[in-house]
């Protein structure tokens, strides 16, 4: 088998999907209820799909080799490829995916001697039959198809990583929102209050949800990645309420290329809104970065410009949430506002 780009592609998304196959069956008979495994929502699971490329390797490598020499190769392989996964699920998410605790033989329920014996078998069955019947698959299946394959699936892998580990990343404790909750708060009311944010609510931005909501939700978002980036909190929620700070239906009416020039009239708007800081200016002005071609001078300025971008990008994507309307809005900061009086 060649080793050229599509097979590798190809190979890692279709095991992955058929290990995700294998684990849901197994885990679900155990448990005798439906058992999604590993740390993606989606039906992959990128361990498989990288053991498999990897027991590919170790396949050829060791053509010709006696069977208690690949045996224990199989052996080594897999146990360090699933002891590897379940210390980076460990340490960087504080998920455990398996636990071999009640094993016997087992190194911090990662690995066990058990599980490593399945491992050597399955490799095995992967040599014999597995490897030969995906070479032949290969074979009969058009190369566009292929692609097609690995074209949706590895994307699709890929944002389901990225929003597990955003999630992950932004994981607030109870006593940790209270006190973001309390902060946000402080700083966004005293700006929320004022007639030219208020009439923000009138104005519908994203498919079904006013600009008010747009701009309380990339403060609230921005805010938090700020803190755990450990940037100034209060420029990110300022900058961020006033980032769309213009009065007209941008679908409807306002100046040509709106995209190019809304940053600009939403800085002249909020100059005569409020005063600003330097890092405050910067965010409203470069918030539509590459539009802007000046790129963000601050981090802050960086953190809403993504930010934005997401959310703009989630609310065209998924309807669902643009159900969330200014009502719920205001509810939410109304309790926010309560909990601050406590
Ligand atoms: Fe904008
Ligand atoms: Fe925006």
């Amino acid at each position: 088998m060649k080793p050229d780009m599509l097979t590798i592609f190809f190979s890692f998304s279709l095991f992955s999907i058929l290990g995700w196959m294998l684990e849901v069956s197994y885990r679900s008979v155990r448990d005798k209820r439906f058992v999604n495994p590993g740390l993606l929502r989606g039906p992959y699971l990128p361990l498989y799909g990288v053991g498999a490329l990897v027991l590919t390797v170790t396949v050829y490598s060791l053509q010709g080799f006696p069977v208690p020499v690949k045996a224990v190769s199989y052996f080594f392989v897999t146990t360090l490829l699933e002891l590897i996964s379940g210390l980076v699920a460990q340490h960087f998410f504080a998920v455990t995916l398996w636990d071999y605790s009640d094993q016997s033989y087992n190194y911090h329920g990662h690995i066990c001697l058990k599980f490593s014996i399945y491992w050597v078998i399955l490799a095995f069955a992967f040599e014999h039959l597995i490897l030969p019947c995906f070479q032949g698959l290969t074979t009969i299946l058009p190369a566009a198809l292929q692609w097609s394959f690995a074209g949706v699936v590895i994307p699709l892998m890929f944002i389901d990583f990225i929003t597990v580990a955003i999630r992950h990343f932004l994981h607030l404790t109870p006593p940790e929102k209270k006190q973001l909750k309390r902060q946000f708060t402080a700083t966004a009311k005293p700006l929320l209050e004022l007639p030219e944010v208020k009439s923000l609510a009138q104005y519908e931005h994203h498919r079904g949800k006013t600009r008010l909501d747009h701009v309380t939700e990339v403060a609230l978002l921005s805010f938090l990645w700020g803190q755990r980036l450990s940037l100034d909190g209060e420029a990110i929620i300022r900058g961020a309420l006033l980032h769309d700070l213009f009065y007209y239906d941008w679908l409807r009416e306002g100046p040509r290329l709106h995209g190019f020039r809304h940053h600009n009239i939403a800085l002249r708007n909020a100059h005569k809104t409020t005063s600003l800081s330097k890092k405050e200016e910067d965010i409203i002005k470069k918030h539509m970065w590459p539009l802007t071609v000046v790129p963000p001078r601050y981090m802050e300025s960086w953190v809403v410009s993504l930010v934005d971008t997401f959310c703009s990008a989630r609310d065209y994507l998924n309807i669902r949430r643009n159900r969330k309307t200014q009502k719920q809005t205001e509810y939410e900061l109304a309790q926010e506002t309560a909990d601050i009086k406590r």
